[in-house]
């Protein structure tokens, strides 16, 4: 990371590494009923690259939806956020999709201060850098750890805060937890800042179930790699071919289920916990859920976190959404 300059600071809290461990989730998540899994044991070296194959399946549409959106509406974007300001980003990665929005204020200010958090500090690094790349009027402050607590330690800010919320990450909490999510980080800003989150929509079964069960297998192949994890770092006696990606859309709670389901009767032995876990034939482990949202909900979702939704920009298809929540 020798490329990172003077424009470049971190402040890291020092949580990266205090979610639960891969053998704690394991042991409470596999005797508990129903079996579950947590989604943040997705993402090792080789979950972190699937996932990136993900995004990049045609049925996987809401990273296209929301690339798309930032790249034609950021002008528009910033101008209804109202400037000058700073710009935040929760859970940035390496900070792929922000290129638009910065360059957008940087259109219209002389310099710009981008305070991403994320609890990956390579992640940050890697992003740091492709952005001050070519942009010397941007400054990076950004942030290692859980992005709650990066959010209540942001301190006064000088000028508008603009956050950024970007991925449907949103979609991974129920709607209580949103809602809570959002009043505290309304909380943590002032009145005339403003969110911009990513949500993704409701509609049919058929788009939903294909986006999270793509016809490469790619999608599939991530969520078993949580089996792949359970075999090769804690010597499960599995074999991931026994069991089934499943991906269904339950309309009326408007969520996608994730599981993996065991295709027959199994009893898999943990060696490193001194574990037998049995699995009747179509059993399955739940790993994730992905929330949809109608407009009413998301404008229902704002009113709960005491925000404003001023505007709301979809894609081509109207597949999906970025809004612009106001802190009054
Ligand atoms: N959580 C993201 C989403 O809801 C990412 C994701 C895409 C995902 N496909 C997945 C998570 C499959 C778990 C399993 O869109």
């Amino acid at each position: 990371m020798t490329k990172l300059d003077e424009r470049y600071e971190l402040l890291d809290l020092g949580t990266e590494g205090l979610s639960e461990s891969l053998a704690e989730a394991t042991q409470r998540g596999l005797t508990a009923s129903p079996k579950e899994l947590p989604c943040h044991l997705f993402y090792d070296e080789r979950g972190s690259r699937l996932f990136d194959e993900i995004t990049e399946q045609p049925e996987y549409y809401p990273a296209q939806a929301d690339e798309e959106i930032l790249r034609d509406r950021a002008a528009e974007i910033v101008a209804a956020a109202g400037g000058p300001l700073e710009l935040v980003e929760l859970g940035s990665g390496s900070s792929t999709k922000t290129a638009p929005v910065v360059d957008a204020i940087l259109a219209t200010q002389d310099d710009l201060v981008y305070r991403p958090i994320d609890v990956s500090r390579a992640a940050l690094e890697w992003g740091a850098e492709n952005l001050l790349d070519g942009r010397d009027a941007l400054r990076v402050r950004a942030v290692c750890g859980d992005y709650a607590e990066g959010l209540a330690r942001l301190g006064a800010g000088e000028r508008r805060r603009l956050v950024l919320w970007l991925g449907s990450s949103i979609g991974n909490q129920t709607r209580d937890e949103a809602a809570d999510f959002l009043r505290r980080a309304r909380e943590a800003l002032a009145p005339g800042d403003a969110l911009l989150v990513g949500i993704d929509l409701r509609k049919d079964t058929e788009t939903l179930e294909a986006a999270y069960d793509d016809s490469a297998g790619v999608t599939a192949e991530f969520n078993k790699n949580l089996l792949h994890r359970l075999r090769d770092d804690l010597g499960a006696d599995l074999d991931p071919a026994d069991f089934v990606h499943r991906a269904i859309y339950d309309r009326e709670a408007g969520v996608v289920r994730i599981y993996l389901e065991s295709r027959r009767d199994q009893v898999i032995e943990i060696d490193a916990l001194d574990l037998e876990i049995p699995f009747e034939q179509g059993e399955r482990i739940h790993t994730e859920d992905s929330t949809k949202y109608s407009l009413e909900e998301i404008d229902a979702l704002a009113k709960r976190a005491g925000l404003v939704r001023e505007r709301t920009w979809l894609d081509g298809e109207e597949r999906f959404s970025e809004s612009l929540l106001r802190v009054s």
